[in-house]
């Protein structure tokens, strides 16, 4: 099953109110409301920038644990800086609702086992690209400033190559995030503001796959993101599974080379949405054509680290943010699951979506996954 691919430049190349745009943006958050997920077209992102931040991340990661340790701010519950393996659970693995959403898909579209509880195999860095807010925030620990690794080789080209590709990932979410906000019939800058000031990161994972390469590990496993939007650059290895929240398949995600994106949902747009777009599940695991994959780079660059690079960025709302459902869109996401629910498709238990700040929301999501002591 293929995503629906939508066009960044036809947004961006003629007036908000014609044709052409408004159908585009109805398909975009007709996507993200079937989906979860959608592939975004932006002819102003650049191959090249995803190629040149892969091979910094992929010689980043392949130093050694004591050089990496240097970045590690656990005291910051780790959101910025190094994260590394082994360091944080899959969500899933220790949360009720979500074990509910693996008991309803078919068997044979099921994740692999995330029982057992094992934090995941993955190393992470976080590097905050934020506009300063004009006021005082109540969540200064979300918002602290960026770490620059040390080692000569690195430290020259870190900050120029993560703000080149981050902004590129940045401008593309953003413009997405005006595209859904149409789409749904709301004022086209209603999240892009809500999320003006919010704590975004460009957050690579690395999985070592000279340690990990085996077939079936999980490099991450089940879980939805707890911000906004997240968007994905090419990954160099396969193996990223989502699964489309209105059709219950998993789906081996393929990124076309060239200007494209992913773009999946988190659970600030869930709650913002009332539930009429829900977070998007995934997994990250070692399949066959991931393996393939490693065969061919051994082959073709026998000196490059073998380790998989995700260019992931988290696209958050501003951490002072009330985060309470818009009344409109909750009412259309009741009448969706009814409709839903006439179809035979059961959506488990109604999830409540409280009001509270987004820093709170945050919090509570990073005490789930053991980043964050209770
Ligand atoms: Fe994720």
């Amino acid at each position: 099953m293929d995503l629906p691919v939508i066009d960044l430049d036809i947004f961006l190349n003629n007036p908000q109110n014609s044709p052409e745009v408004q159908a585009e943006c109805r398909r975009a958050a007709q996507a993200l409301i079937t989906y979860g997920a959608l592939v975004l077209h932006d002819s102003r992102v650049s191959e090249q920038d995803n190629s040149t931040f892969l091979d910094l991340l992929e010689d980043y990661f392949a130093q050694p644990e004591e050089e990496l340790k240097k970045d590690e701010r656990p005291e910051l519950s780790y959101q910025i800086g190094v994260t590394l393996e082994n360091t944080e659970k899959p969500k899933c693995a220790v949360d009720e609702p979500c074990l509910d959403v693996i008991q309803r898909l078919d068997p044979a579209e099921r994740p692999l086992d995330i029982a057992g509880h094992a934090p995941d195999p993955k190393c992470r860095f976080f590097w905050r690209m934020v506009e300063q807010p004009p006021y005082e925030t109540e969540f200064l620990g979300l918002n602290a400033p960026n770490v620059t690794p040390e080692a000569p080789g690195i430290k020259e080209r870190w900050t120029p190559v993560m703000d080149q590709w981050g902004s590129s990932m940045k401008n593309a979410v953003s413009n997405l995030a005006e595209m859904a906000a149409l789409g749904l019939g709301l004022p086209a800058e209603t999240f892009k503001d809500a999320g003006r000031y919010g704590p975004h990161l460009l957050a690579p994972t690395a999985s070592d796959l000279s340690k990990y390469g085996k077939r079936d590990t999980i490099l991450a496993g089940f879980h939805t993101d707890l911000n906004f939007l997240t968007i994905h650059g090419r990954s160099r290895y396969p193996g990223l599974h989502i699964w489309a929240r209105n059709t219950g398949k998993r789906i081996a995600v393929k990124i076309p080379p060239g200007n494209y994106l992913l773009v999946q949902a988190g659970k600030q747009l869930e709650h913002l949405t009332g539930g009429l777009i829900k977070a998007g599940y995934h997994e990250v695991v070692v399949n066959q054509a991931t393996l393939d994959t490693i065969e061919k780079r051994k082959a073709a660059f026998p000196d490059r680290p073998l380790v998989r690079i995700s260019s992931t960025f988290f696209w958050h709302l501003s951490s002072d943010f009330d985060l309470a459902p818009i009344p409109e869109l909750a009412d259309e996401a009741r009448r969706l699951r009814a409709e839903q629910f006439n179809l035979g498709k059961d959506e488990g238990r109604e999830v409540e979506y409280p009001p509270m700040k987004v820093g709170q929301q945050v919090q509570s999501e990073l005490k789930h996954i053991a980043l964050m002591a209770s």
